[in-house]
């Protein structure tokens, strides 16, 4: 069991490049009992990530999620776009290591995960540490709000 850091339902989304790995975090999730809310896609159809990622930061921006998760193929095009959103610091990762400093020294709300790149455990693990690692703050601080000025 996992103690995520936000009680709001985390928001997740993923294209047709990421379904897969969207269904085993969404399972993960409910064993987990941690609330969510999907955006789809919801089909196998070719489709366009931006949409999506923009799903995700609208409920992040909108308040109604603190914490959200992105697939695609490589999770790059979803970071890509949703770094565009002011507030939103999505980062991609593929190892434990970085999910965790991430959120420790970043303060990172969106994770990006790339289904063709990183084996479906591994990402688990990933997003499972994402969202139970706190914000450091202190020196970090400053430099979340120079991303954000
Ligand atoms: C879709 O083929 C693929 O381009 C997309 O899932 C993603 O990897 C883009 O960054």
């Amino acid at each position: 069991m996992i103690n995520a850091i936000t009680q709001k339902p985390v928001a997740v989304a993923c294209d047709h490049g990421g379904r897969s790995l969207a269904k085993a975090l969404l399972a993960r999730l409910e064993e987990n009992k941690i609330p969510f809310e999907f955006y789809g896609t919801h089909t196998d159809d070719s489709c366009d990530y931006p949409d999506f990622a923009a799903l995700v930061t609208d409920a992040i921006t909108s308040g109604k999620a603190e914490l959200g998760i992105l697939v695609c193929g490589t999770g790059i095009g979803m970071s890509i776009a949703a770094n565009k959103v002011h507030g939103i610091r999505a980062a991609v990762c593929g190892d434990t290591f970085s999910a965790e400093m991430t959120r420790r020294h970043n303060n990172a709300n969106v994770l990006c995960l790339g289904q063709r790149v990183t084996g479906e455990g591994l990402a688990l693990k990933i997003a499972d540490i994402f969202l139970e690692t706190p914000f450091e703050g202190g020196r970090h601080a400053k430099r979340v709000e120079k991303l954000e000025a």
